[in-house]
């Protein structure tokens, strides 16, 4: 028996990265009780304007919350992370916490230069600027954002292969450029072996899912218990509800099938 209660955790992403950090947080805390939240009906977020992306996540996020109530958040996302955790950490009373793309980590293994690969807006965002400027360590970092490699780990988890020739194209910018190369956005965790192949295995990949899965434990102060047993729901903000493909992935990770977000109305105000 546990001598704590069952802390619920709720994970939010704009599709289906934030996956990659539920899984560590999972691998790490499996006695809790996940709810996942995609807000596909503004997906991608990186294309997205921040005030539109800042209006979305704080109804939809601060709704569930007050609905359902949650011990901690975890915005499983970098492009909404980098603007939208003030103003979640003022209107909620629980931990939330965000992930950013892991410049210190990575910078501190790099000899010859850092690849960021994140979404259009993390790459532009002032607050990745800003992480650069403090932890990149003088070493040079290359800039790549693409929404492209989004879609490609949305349809690898709807059971499509990703096309290599189309993944060596977009990566060919830092092709011999880096020996370090930053997985900016949580997608990219979902192809991290199709991104090995194709940057070749003297390439480090660093991404920020265990950092979490470790924040998440130092916050609610406790350690690895037994494994929950009864499916995670999963919410989204848009249809199609009946994915088989997804719902298959999805069911292998311990959830039930993707259900419309039970709050439609929040976003009107
Ligand atoms: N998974 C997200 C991130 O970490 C956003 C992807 C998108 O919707 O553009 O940045």
């Amino acid at each position: 028996m546990s001598d704590h209660p069952q802390y619920k955790a709720l994970i939010f992403d704009s599709g289906v990265g934030g996956l990659s950090v539920y899984r560590e947080i999972q691998a790490r805390l499996p006695q809790l009780s996940y709810t996942y939240l995609f807000d596909n009906a503004a997906y991608p977020y990186g294309e997205l304007a921040q005030d539109t992306l800042l209006h979305r996540v704080e109804a939809l996020v601060t709704g569930l919350v007050e609905q359902q109530g949650f011990d901690i958040v975890i915005i499983a996302c970098n492009t909404a992370s980098t603007i939208v955790l003030p103003v979640l950490r003022s209107r909620l009373n629980i931990p939330v916490v965000g992930v950013v793309p892991a410049i210190k980590p990575a910078s501190v293994l790099a000899h010859k230069a850092v690849g960021l690969i994140a979404t259009p807006a993390t790459i532009t965002r002032q607050y990745t600027h800003d992480l650069i400027r403090d932890f990149a360590l003088n070493k040079s970092v290359e800039l790549l954002g693409s929404t492209r490699l989004v879609d490609m780990a949305e349809e690898k988890l709807r059971g499509q292969p990703v096309d290599l020739e189309e993944l060596a194209t977009i990566l060919s910018p830092l092709h011999n450029q880096i020996d370090v190369a930053v997985l900016g956005c949580t997608h990219f965790p979902l192809i991290k072996a199709e991104i090995q192949t194709v940057l070749g295995e003297e390439v480090i990949l660093v991404d920020s899912g265990q950092a979490i899965a470790r924040r998440v434990e130092e916050l609610l102060e406790i350690s690895a218990g037994e494994q929950q047993e009864s499916a995670h729901n999963i919410f989204s903000s848009a249809p199609p509800w009946q994915e088989d493909a997804l719902n298959r992935t999805l069911a292998q990770l311990g959830f039930s099938p993707v259900r419309p977000y039970p709050l439609q109305g929040v976003l009107d105000h």
